[in-house]
This record gives C-alpha cells, sequence and structure tokens, in this order.
C-alpha cells in the first residue's frame, strides 16, 4: 500500500512539473523581456537619429535632473508612472493621445514619445527609476506668501470644495508612492501649475481623479499648492 501511495505521489508530481514546464514556456513566449537600464540609459543620454529619437537629456538634464522650468525632473520618478506617461503621450489607434498640450494640442513630448517601442519605454523608464532626484538641483519653494495657504491645501486639503489633502496620495513629504502616486517633492513649480491646469481643462485627460481635484482649485491656489509642493523634501 505504502509502495503504490508513493508511485502515486511520483506520478502525480512529474505531471505537475510537466504543467509548469509547460506554463513557463508559455508565459515567456508572451512575456516583454525584462527591462534593460543599459539600453535605456543610452537611448536617454544620447537618441537614436535613425529612428527618429531625440536625446532626452538634451531637455530633460542629465539622469533626468533637468535644470530648466518648464521640462520636468524625471529622476525620482517611479517605473510604472514614466512608462505610463509615455504611453499616454502615444495616440491610441486612430484616437488622439489621452495627455495633450494646453487648448488640446500636442505637446513636445507627442513627437517625442511617436518613435518609441513599448520596449524602448520600459528600457528608459527602467533606467530612470534607478536615478535619484539631485538634491543640489532639485527645484524649491520660492513664494514665502504664498506658503501658508499651499501648505493648507497640501496638509489638510480645502474642506469648502471639497478639495482632498494631496499628502493623502503623494505623502506627507512629497516623495509619492512609487507605482501609485508620483513624486511632487523638487519638481519645478512651473512645470507643477501647468499640469495642475491641464488636468482641469481636460486637455491631460490620464487622471480623471487629479482633473475633479485640480477642477476646484482656483489659480492662485494652484500657484500656491505648486510652490509649497516643490520645496517638500
Ligand atoms: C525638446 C525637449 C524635450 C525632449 C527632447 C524630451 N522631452 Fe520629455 N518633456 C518635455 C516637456 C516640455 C514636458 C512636459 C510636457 C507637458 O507638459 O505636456 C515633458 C514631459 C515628459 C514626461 C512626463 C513627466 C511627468 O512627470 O509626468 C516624461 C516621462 C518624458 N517627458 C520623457 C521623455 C523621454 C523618455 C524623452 C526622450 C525619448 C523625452 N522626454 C524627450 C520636453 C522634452
Ligand atoms: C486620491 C489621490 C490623489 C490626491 C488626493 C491628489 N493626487 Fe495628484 N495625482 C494622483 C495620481 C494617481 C497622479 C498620477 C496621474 C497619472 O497617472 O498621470 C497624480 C498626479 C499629479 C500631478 C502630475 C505630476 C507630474 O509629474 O506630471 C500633479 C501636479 C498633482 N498630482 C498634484 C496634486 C495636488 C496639488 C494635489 C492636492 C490638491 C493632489 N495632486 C492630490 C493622485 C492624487
Amino acid at each position: 500500500m505504502k509502495r503504490v501511495l508513493s508511485t502515486i505521489v511520483v506520478t502525480t508530481s512529474l505531471v505537475f512539473a510537466g504543467v509548469a514546464l509547460t506554463g513557463a514556456a508559455l508565459a515567456a513566449d508572451v512575456a516583454v523581456a525584462k527591462p534593460d537600464a543599459a539600453k535605456g540609459e543610452q537611448l536617454y543620454a544620447n537618441g537614436d537619429m535613425a529612428r527618429g529619437v531625440l536625446a532626452c537629456a538634451s531637455c530633460h538634464g542629465a539622469a533626468g535632473n533637468s535644470a530648466i522650468p518648464v521640462n520636468p525632473n524625471l529622476s525620482g520618478l517611479a517605473h510604472e508612472y514614466i512608462a505610463k506617461q509615455l504611453l499616454d503621450f502615444q495616440p491610441k489607434g486612430d484616437k488622439a493621445p489621452l495627455r495633450r498640450g494646453q487648448g488640446g494640442v500636442d505637446t513636445i513630448m507627442t513627437s517625442m514619445a511617436a518613435p518609441l517601442t513599448p520596449e524602448d519605454i520600459q528600457n528608459i523608464a527602467y533606467y530612470l527609476s534607478q536615478q535619484p532626484l539631485d538634491l543640489k538641483t532639485a527645484a524649491t519653494a520660492t513664494n514665502e506668501a504664498t506658503m501658508d495657504r499651499g501648505q493648507l491645501i497640501w496638509r489638510a486639503g480645502l474642506t469648502d470644495r471639497a478639495v482632498p489633502a494631496c499628502a493623502a496620495c503623494h505623502s506627507a513629504n512629497g516623495a509619492g508612492i512609487p507605482g501609485e502616486f508620483p513624486r511632487l517633492a523638487g519638481q519645478h513649480p512651473e512645470y507643477l501649475v501647468e499640469q495642475l491646469q491641464i488636468f482641469r481643462s481636460g486637455d491631460r485627460a490620464n487622471a480623471e481623479m487629479m482633473s475633479d481635484i485640480a477642477g476646484r482649485l482656483s489659480d492662485k491656489d494652484i500657484a500656491a499648492v505648486a510652490d509649497y509642493a516643490a520645496g517638500l523634501r
């Protein structure tokens, strides 16, 4: 009896092993290759003229630390967030991209993202997600006069207008939660203002919850909270 049982056990585990192998082989066929940070870095730093990919570093700075306020820092952002944005800059079939610029027109990034393959996107996003925000060059808050208002919106929200506290999602220190909520701390306030404005107008239509929230903020409040968020560490 004992022998029979153990035979059954062995046979069954062989069957399971067979199933597991088939499963693994199938997964390998469909899965995208593991992102390659070295390829991502190469494309980010130098572009690929033959394919019409411009060097991202020429606008977003070395390792994603941008010295130009209208071009966002990409360092310190999560892999999933960066990949999602690059996909959202691309048109989907005959539909316009979800992420457009002021007035519903293409942004600079529409043509930058167009030649990128899904693999390029994964590689660049993976590379950038490993680059820390450079605290020496990161943006800071500069407007003393609006600091209190910015802090109030960040920490408590505006109850009278049903604006939730930004900190609830983007975290108290603005570092965000990788894979869910992007970092805002150290980001250029000019860029943050623009994004809140286009969430509000619907030209950036890739996050309904942010459009809802920005829709309840005045221009003054947008400026105050953007400046405050930039200065968080
Ligand atoms: C000519 C300047 C320029 C170049 C080159 C450029 N970008 Fe951008 N990028 C911008 C600007 C400006 C924005 C803000 C876009 C907006 O407001 O819609 C931006 C936004 C982004 C964002 C969104 C960031 C966020 O926080 O949501 C990502 C991701 C990005 N760029 C990645 C890239 C990659 C990858 C490349 C290279 C393939 C690249 N960019 C090349 C100017 C540039
Ligand atoms: C319920 C969660 C939640 C709250 C609360 C919230 N956000 Fe966001 N926010 C998000 C998510 C999710 C995204 C990413 C959207 C995407 O995928 O494009 C985002 C993106 C942003 C961006 C764009 C960042 C970039 O790099 O382009 C800005 C700016 C922003 N939020 C500002 C704010 C401010 C200011 C507040 C408070 C008034 C706030 N958020 C409150 C969830 C939230």
